[in-house]
């Protein structure tokens, strides 16, 4: 049973490659960022909460996240989870520390996607995803099928990819820290193909 967290900047890769693992090995994805749009699109009083933040890039409150995160862990006792852009503070990776023992857990391992700042907005304006089926695309590197009818998330206008990216290095990258402390973080060049990526991916989880 094991509990996977994956750190890196916006648009780096970390929905791309947490749900080609959930697909290949049964591993749960847990994105707090689509938890969080779920709430939102079903007009939740969470979703009501959140959806300003949202949309200007900026980050939700420790106890909504540590609430879905709970929820989560309860949810899927048992099997491997993946966290995918959680924890994005400090102080969101002290609380898991505190909660995961109770759930059995530990963090096996912490991945870092390390992409640059240009990287990240040349794939954010270009993403696209399916809103049926949550698969992500990107107008050049990987084009939706023809038919396939694709949308632009709210947060993906350049002015916010800003704001989300200097959050990002602020708030994000001690998290990095946080986990090479403790002898649990794999860096992983984030800038290659997909494929490229994944396999260096996989390397980092023993899989
Ligand atoms: P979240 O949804 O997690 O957004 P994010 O971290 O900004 O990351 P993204 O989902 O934008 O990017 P990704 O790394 O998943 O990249 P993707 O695989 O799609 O969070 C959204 C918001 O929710 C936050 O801003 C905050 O408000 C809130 N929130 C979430 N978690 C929170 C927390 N813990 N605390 C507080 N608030 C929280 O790929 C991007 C594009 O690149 C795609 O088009 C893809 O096809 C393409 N691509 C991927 N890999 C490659 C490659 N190797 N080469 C070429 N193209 C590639
Ligand atoms: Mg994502």
């Amino acid at each position: 049973m094991k509990t996977i967290i994956f750190i890196g900047p916006p648009g780096c890769g970390k929905g791309t490659h947490a749900k080609r693992l959930s697909e290949k090995y049964g591993i749960v994805q847990v994105s707090v960022g689509d938890l969080l749009r779920r709430e939102i699109k079903e007009g939740t009083e969470t979703g009501r909460k959140v959806s300003a933040l949202l949309r200007e890039g900026r980050l939700v409150s420790d106890q909504i996240v540590m609430e879905l995160v709970k929820g989560a862990l309860s949810e899927h006792g048992g099997r491997d989870i993946l966290f995918d852009g959680f924890p994005r503070k400090v102080s969101q990776a002290k609380m898991l520390q505190d909660v995961l023992p109770e759930f059995q857990r530990d963090v096996n391992r912490a991945v870092l996607f390390v992409v640059s700042d240009d990287e990240v907005v040349r794939r954010i304006s270009g993403r696209r995803i399916d809103p049926e089926t949550g698969r992500i695309y990107h107008v050049e590197f990987d084009p939706p099928p023809a038919g396939v009818k694709v949308v632009q998330r709210d947060d993906d206008r350049e002015e916010v990819v800003k704001k989300r990216l200097e959050i990002y290095h602020r708030e994000t990258e001690p998290v990095a820290d946080f986990y090479r402390k403790l002898g649990r973080l794999a860096e992983v060049d984030g800038e290659g193909t997909v494929p490229e990526v994944y396999e260096q991916v996989v390397r980092a989880l023993g899989l």
